[in-house]
């Protein structure tokens, strides 16, 4: 099996976080070394935009964007435990959200150009194997978060989700040509959703050794 970088996307609410974690343990399971990671990263960019998701500190969303990208080219090159680094040692990393997040998030309110042009670097330095986008329904999304959430960040309302989920709509059809994305739907149960996601895998030969 070769090294594989899989990226997990959707709005707050879609289920891509536990996707992205039963997908690790089934690698693990293979006998396939895997890293699980995420953006915002645990990094101190990462964590400065987590503060700012919660509000506790505020920024527009031009600073927004470029924090987002600027959090991407650390979580990729940082020597400790980066993306690059761990697909160079063969791994398979699972990433929850890339670039298609800030391109969807973003670009509600800032240019998609600028936003793409922020993040060409890290579309040259690791373009995803894959894109997995888990759909799911506004109300839906909006039920899980408060079933699960204790805390509700900066663009979990209606209002915004309904925007974002557009938005990743406008973004997937824009950019089908550069980046395999595929689409699962993810109302199902988690084992329906997780079992589409590895057939989905299979038939791209992610699996093959
Ligand atoms: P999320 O994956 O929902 O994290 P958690 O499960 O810990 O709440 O992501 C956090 C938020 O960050 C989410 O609202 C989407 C937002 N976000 C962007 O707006 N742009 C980006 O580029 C990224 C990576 C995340």
């Amino acid at each position: 099996m070769k090294s594989a970088f899989i990226v997990f996307e959707g709005i707050d609410g879609c289920g891509k976080s536990t996707q992205a974690e039963m997908l690790a343990e089934y690698f693990s399971q293979m006998g396939k070394e895997c890293t699980l990671t995420r953006e915002p990263s645990d990094g101190k960019v990462g964590q400065l935009l987590r503060q700012a998701l919660r509000g506790e500190v505020k920024f527009c969303e031009q600073t927004m964007a470029a924090l987002f990208a600027a959090d991407r080219l650390d979580h990729l090159t940082n020597q400790e435990n980066g993306v690059l680094k761990a697909l160079s040692e063969g791994k398979i990393v699972i990433c929850d959200r890339y670039y298609l997040s800030t391109y969807a998030y973003q670009s509600v309110e800032v240019d998609l150009e600028w936003a793409m042009a922020l993040n060409s670097q890290a579309a040259q330095i690791a373009r995803p194997t894959v894109n997995i986008y888990l759909d799911i329904s506004v109300d839906k999304a909006l039920e899980r978060i408060s079933q699960n959430r204790s805390q509700i960040d900066i663009y979990e309302s209606k209002e915004r989700l309904s925007q974002t989920k557009k938005s990743y709509e406008k973004v997937i059809a824009k950019l089908k040509a550069e980046e395999k994305i595929i689409i699962i739907q993810g109302e199902q149960s988690l084992e329906e959703v997780a079992q589409n996601i590895r057939q989905s895998l299979e038939k791209l030969g992610l699996f093959e050794e």
